[in-house]
Parts: structure tokens; C-alpha cells; sequence
């Protein structure tokens, strides 16, 4: 029932239903917990995290389910204590997720502490809370440039980097073995700026091991799950600009050598962070670029898809339809190519961005970037998502 122009109107969810209590008027969400703690009440945060049997998830009419209505996955990055936190919170992302990837619970300094030791529990909660409620768990990620434990500079060096790597990718891919959709096994590994022919950009790994590092990876994570999807995951891929016309170039080029010398890669995950004020998008380029990744047998994932929007002017009308009509003039290419298996958005409410970190509005305005607005109310961004999902041609 649409009570709201524009932006966030209440939808009736296959799980519970959210209603104006008063004739024309939205119910803030702490009003709607205080009316209906009845239904919350009973709602112990414990029974959404995890009491329904795996795979009784609700079906709704969330984003996942408009998504497998035509064979594709849809998912979000959820930070550890996200769900614990809100029941309504945890219930959102249930219904509108059918595949969950930890933002930072997977990182080095949260899974490996220490050079000898492993903790296993913030990925834990996350996957319990995935697996419970019957979705999908993503691996975020093995390798990356980025996020080293404070230990690893004086602990690893070019004599024990490989068993270092090999038993961190042992352990940690080995104790979600058989349980994950996909695996993320190197991170943001090209850099258009590359002076090195094969583009590899700086890297601890690239230094201790040398280029062989990333098949070594993809080999040992292989070795230890062989049921998971294998995705090599980059950035700036997106629009028709000229480095990232090479990035496209280096990315195709480095696919072409792994699979040609028989490296277990089994999907690109475009990351997809994009901007509302990006004009330069090439539907040619792009187009051709999926084909081409899909042409070496790769599936392709929209790993971590965002619009920001704090370039764009005006009022919060025209800001919301700059982001959603940058969503699905991408997504309206993306999903065109078959092997576009899934996409994430890199959150699912506006108030769980990243991006209020790294690109925040000089105006102070809040980001308008994801499906749900902070009030957990479906957005133009949900729409535009929605939409794409049901003009896609079925997997
Ligand atoms: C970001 C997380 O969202 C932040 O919470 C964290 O502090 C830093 O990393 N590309 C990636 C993601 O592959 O891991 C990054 O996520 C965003 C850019």
C-alpha cells in the first residue's frame, strides 16, 4: 500500500505485515516495535538467528525471491552483530537475502589473530544466522593487499609465506568446508597503474612469493573445498574511462593466462561500487567485456554492488532517482549476460554503508545508496533492483 510519494513506501512482506496505524501516516520503526512488541516480544532475537530449520526460509517477495524467480542469487554483506542486534534488522535481511557474505568477520585479523591461532567466531554467528534461516553463506576474503594482521610483517618472509598461506587457506576454507556458495579467494589483485605486464598491483604476497602466489591460492582453497565456486574479486571495471578501459584489458588477460594454464578460477566477482554522477558508462564496452569473461567458462558475481551519491546534487528526490536509474542502467546490462549468477549489494540499509566512511556528503545529508532506508522501508534502489531481477532472462 503506497503511503508515501517517492522514496520508501511500506510493502506487505510474505513474513509479517507492516501497516500504517494511522490513515495516511508511516509508522517510524520504533513506533511499529512499540505497537507490535506483541508479535517482537514473542520474536526472541534467538528465533531469527537460526531457529528455523535450514532452508524453511520465509518466501515473501523480498529481493531473493524475485531474483530465483529467474534463477539468479541475491545477497548482502552483513557486518558481525548486525543481526543480534534488531530483530527487525535480522528479519530484513531474511527477507530480502538468499545469500549473506561477512564484511570483515573473514579478514586476517578476525580469523587469524595470531600466527598460531584461529577464531572462528564472529564468521560463526554469521553463518549460523545464514544457514538457519535457509541462506547462502559467501567467503570474503583469502588474500588481499589489504587487512594483514599486525603480526604478519615480522612473522612471515619469503622462506615459510607459502605454507603460512597454504595453512590459513587450509583451515579457514576447510572449516566452512562443503557449506559455502562461493569463495573469494584474491582480492583487488590488478591495478590498472601496474607497470608489470601481467598488471599485478602491489602486494605483501606478490613480494614474499611472487606471481605464482595467486595460483597457489586458488590451488590450495581447491584443495580444501572442491564444492565451492572459486572467484578472483577486483574493483573498477565498470565505466568507460580509460584506466579503467585498461583494468578491463588486464583482467581479461590475466583469466585468460589462469585458465590456460589450468588454475581452478571459476568466477569473476565484479565488485560494482559505482557512482550516481559517473556519466561515462559504456553499454557496449560493458557488454562486451561480461561476454568476453563468459566466453573462458567463467560464472560472473556482483559482489559488492553500491551506488554513492555524494556528488549528486539537489533535493532527495533527484538524488534517489540518480542512484536508482544508475542501478538499472547496470544492472539492465549485467543481467543480460547469462553468466551473471548473483548480486550483492555491499549492505541492504542505508544506515550499514561503507560508504558513509569513505564518501560522505559535504552537505552532512545522510547517503541514500541501498534497498531499505534506515527505517528498514523498501526504496527507489529496491524498485530499481526488482525491476532488473524480473526483466532479466531467466537462468
Ligand atoms: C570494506 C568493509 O565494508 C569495511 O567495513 C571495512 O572496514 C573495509 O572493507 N572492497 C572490498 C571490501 O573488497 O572488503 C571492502 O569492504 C570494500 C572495498
Amino acid at each position: 500500500m503506497r503511503l508515501l510519494a517517492g522514496r520508501s513506501r511500506w510493502h506487505q512482506s510474505g513474513h509479517f505485515r507492516r501497516e500504517s496505524f494511522r490513515a495516511g501516516g508511516i509508522m517510524l520503526r520504533r513506533e511499529f516495535l512499540g505497537t507490535s512488541s506483541g508479535l517482537l516480544g514473542a520474536l526472541a532475537v534467538g528465533d531469527l538467528l537460526g531457529k528455523c530449520a535450514a532452508g524453511s526460509r520465509p518466501t515473501g517477495d523480498g529481493l531473493a525471491a524475485r531474483a530465483s524467480a529467474r534463477g539468479l542469487l541475491y545477497g548482502s554483506v552483513i557486518r558481525v552483530g548486525v543481526a543480534e542486534k534488531d530483530p527487525l534488522v535480522a528479519q530484513a535481511y531474511i527477507n530480502e537475502c538468499g545469500v549473506l557474505v561477512p564484511g570483515t568477520a573473514l579478514f586476517w585479523p578476525k580469523i587469524h589473530p595470531s600466527p598460531d591461532r584461529f577464531d572462528f567466531s564472529a564468521a560463526d554467528k554469521i553463518y549460523n544466522f545464514a544457514a538457519g534461516n535457509g541462506l547462502k553463506f559467501r567467503g570474503h576474503t583469502l588474500l588481499w593487499y589489504k587487512q594483514l594482521p599486525d603480526w604478519f610483517g615480522a612473522a612471515v618472509n619469503p622462506s615459510n609465506a607459502a605454507s603460512v598461506m597454504q595453512n590459513h587457506i587450509t583451515t579457514v576454507v576447510g572449516h566452512f568446508k562443503g557449506k559455502t556458495h562461493s569463495w573469494d579467494v584474491v582480492n583487488e589483485i590488478i591495478d590498472d597503474k601496474s607497470v608489470r605486464p601481467d598488471g599485478l598491483g602491489p602486494s605483501a604476497w606478490l613480494d614474499l612469493l611472487g606471481p605464482d602466489y595467486v595460483p597457489m591460492a586458488f590451488r590450495a582453497a581447491k584443495a580444501a573445498d572442491p564444492d565451492t565456486l572459486l572467484v578472483y574479486n577486483d574493483n573498477h571495471m565498470d565505466y568507460d574511462t580509460p584506466a579503467w578501459d585498461r583494468k578491463r584489458g588486464l583482467v581479461l588477460a590475466y583469466l585468460t593466462k589462469l585458465k590456460s594454464d589450468g588454475v581452478p578460477v571459476e568466477a569473476l566477482g565484479i565488485q560494482a561500487h559505482l557512482d550516481a554522477s559517473e556519466t561515462r558508462f559504456s553499454e557496449t564496452k560493458f557488454r562486451q567485456f561480461l561476454r568476453d569473461v563468459a566466453a573462458l567458462g567463467l560464472k560472473i558475481i556482483l559482489s559488492e554492488l553500491d551506488v554513492r551519491d555524494d556528488q549528486v546534487a539537489g533535493a532527495l528526490t533527484e538524488r534517489d532517482s540518480a542512484v536508482a536509474g544508475a542501478y538499472s542502467r547496470y544492472l539492465s546490462v549485467a543481467l543480460d549476460e547469462p553468466a551473471v549468477v548473483a548480486v550483492l549489494t555491499w549492505g541492504l540499509n542505508d544506515n550499514d554503508t561503507w560508504l558513509e566512511k569513505i564518501h560522505p556528503r559535504r552537505d552532512g545529508q545522510p547517503l541514500r545508496p541501498l534497498p531499505l532506508d534506515p527505517q528498514l522501508r523498501r526504496t527507489s534502489v529496491w524498485d530499481a533492483i526488482a525491476r532488473a531481477f524480473d526483466a532479466a532472462p531467466k537462468r
